[in-house]
């Protein structure tokens, strides 16, 4: 039996809160269908704690949620983006509450936390410290009120189908089948690529496909050296590397050394609420300074009670290993949390392949800059969504579909692709792979740890030509090409600028403002 093909008029790859709200803006315009390649709640969306930044309390401005942006992202956000951003967001987030989504309140009022590097205190939660999964429950249930939206979950994308220099469509996992699925406009909403470092808070799910799909297919491929280490994940034998949220810290948890000094005044005169790129260098100073593998976030000054009903998630999951974060200090270590680079779009998702559009995390719309702001993650996966959705939508007038005689030669090589051994271990490679990353090409590189990333990574080049015939497999092939983009930027950047950070070259660098960017063939070039 041959593989099979289906047609709908927008597909969207992703259902975080970008590929959702994306959905929601395209579902009264024709069919979508959802692509998941795990469960619709394994996303980094649903795990997402701290909140969403938004300038809707009345101490703030949009103007200093803009600056604010602006400073955290070191001279390389794209202003309108920002823009964009912090002026349509709040319109975003009223439209959410209005479908049902419910943050925490102080009475009757929206109730706004603080975090790191903002001069405000402009971040909504929910129940505490779970707000994406409120998200995730307003938005699905929004995308379930159109009859025009389906879903197939556990839906592996393999590769978009070019033709001419336009998406037609993508080859998706299912199963064991390979399917082809043709679409007159295609959104990536993949998420990040925390999975490429063996310290990191991201699911299991991001693993940078939409990055090395998209670059795969020639899609122009933006800033990857820029990768977040969030200051503070549990660091305790046996446990996982749980996030313990910047909020944490902005509701007064300070960090101490393993020998009880707090540290971070020496540092930065925002102290625990410097930048996330501040604050995690810090921290690796410290521990490299007391010979520790880890430094500690003490909350034990505050009082019980607010603790544990500001923080109920992270109150329950650190007690499980025997943590109570009202009593003990907790140890904490950095991990890999968001990628800033990625995809290059403009303003509404438009990637450098006609009919093929980016949101989220998997996106690089320049809002970010170096250094992304804390929580400015779902409330960009909510503008830029949206904006991508309205704009997919005059793909629609084109007649943007796939030919009888594509699908034909498309289906001849999907079906010897299926058909190949594999002859390789995945999963060694996976494990190596990922502490290659966190020790080479982590929070603090130079020449000789991003040569020695190179080298190996050069090594495992042979495989790339082998066929991928599982979802593991295919991963791992996405894997390696994200960490090849991460490591050719981070070695042509010559210069420390946000969370890019080069021991040999600790100054800016010349031009240091411009843009690193990768078409295909693994050509790096800089752009403005
Ligand atoms: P995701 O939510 O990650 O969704 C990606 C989707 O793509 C998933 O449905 C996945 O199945 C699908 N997918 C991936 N690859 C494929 C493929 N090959 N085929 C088919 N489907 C695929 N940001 C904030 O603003 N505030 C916070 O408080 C916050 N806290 C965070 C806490 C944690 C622990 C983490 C990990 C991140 C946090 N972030 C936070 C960052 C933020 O959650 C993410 O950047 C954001 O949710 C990304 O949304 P997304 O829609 O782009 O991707
Ligand atoms: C957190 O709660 O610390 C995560 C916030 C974010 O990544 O924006």
């Amino acid at each position: 039996m041959g593989p099979s093909i289906k047609t709908v008029d927008f597909l969207v790859i992703g259902g975080g809160v970008a590929g959702l709200r994306a959905a929601i803006e395209l579902a009264p315009k024709g069919s979508v269908l959802v692509l998941t390649k795990d469960t619709i709640s394994e996303s980094s969306t649903g795990y997402a704690q701290g909140g969403i930044a938004v300038a809707l309390s009345d101490e703030d401005e949009v103007c200093i949620h803009f600056e604010d942006t602006i400073k955290a992202g070191d001279g390389l956000c794209r202003e309108d983006a920002v823009r964009a951003m912090v002026e349509e967001g709040p319109g975003y987030i009223l439209e959410l509450i209005s479908w049902g989504a419910e943050f925490d309140r102080e009475g009757s009022r929206l109730s706004f936390t603080m975090e790191a590097a903002h001069t405000r205190r402009r971040i909504l939660h929910s129940h505490g410290d779970s707000t994406g999964k409120e998200v995730e429950r307003a938005l699905i249930n929004k995308v379930r009120t159109y009859s025009s939206v389906s879903r197939y979950d556990f839906a592996f994308t393999l590769d978009l189908i070019i033709q001419d220099n336009r998406c037609i469509g993508a080859t998706v996992l299912r199963g064991d089948s390979v399917i082809t699925i043709f679409a007159k406009a295609v959104i990536l909403a993949t998420g990040g690529a925390g999975q490429l470092y063996s310290r990191t808070t991201n699911p299991m799910i991001s693993t940078g496909d939409g990055i090395a799909i998209a670059y795969r297919a020639g899609a122009l491929v933006v800033d990857m050296e820029f990768i977040q280490f969030h200051p503070t994940t549990l660091y305790s034998r046996g446990a996982p590397q749980f996030l313990l949220s910047e909020a944490m810290r902005g509701e007064g948890a300070v960090l101490k050394n393993i020998h009880g000094k707090r540290f971070m005044p020496e540092y930065h005169e925002m102290a625990e609420l410097a930048s996330r790129d501040t604050v995690t260098r810090a921290i690796v100073s410290e521990m490299v300074k007391t010979k520790s593998k880890h430094v500690y976030l003490d909350l034990t000054h505050l009082d019980k009670d607010f603790v544990k009903n500001r923080f109920p998630q992270i109150y329950s999951t650190c007690l499980q290993y025997d943590i109570d974060i009202t009593e003990d200090m907790i140890p904490v270590c950095p991990a890999a949390h968001y990628i800033m680079g990625g995809v290059s779009t403009n303003l509404d998702g438009e990637t450098s392949i006609e009919g093929l559009f980016a949101a989220g995390e998997v996106a690089c719309t320049g809002v970010h800059g170096a250094n992304r702001l804390a929580s400015n993650s779902l409330l960009e996966g909510l503008v830029f969504g949206a904006r991508a959705g309205k704009k997919a939508v005059s793909c629609i007038r084109k007649g943007n579909t796939g030919s009888t005689e594509l699908e034909s030669d498309k289906r001849e090589i999907i079906a010897s692709d299926a058909s190949s051994p594999a002859s390789f271990d995945a999963e060694k490679i996976r494990s190596s792979l990922r502490q290659l990353m966190w020790k080479k090409v982590g929070i603090i590189r130079c020449e000789k740890s991003l040569t020695a990333a190179r080298n190996w990574l050069r090594k495992w080049d042979v495989i790339m030509n082998t066929s991928f015939n599982t979802r593991r497999e295919s991963e791992l092939r996405n894997m390696l090409t994200v960490s090849h983009l991460i490591t050719e930027a981070a070695l042509f950047r010559k210069g420390s600028v946000g969370a890019h950070y080069r021991s040999d070259y600790k100054s800016r660098g010349e031009r240091w403002e411009r843009h690193t960017a990768f078409v295909n063939a693994m050509a790096q070039e800089w752009i403005d």
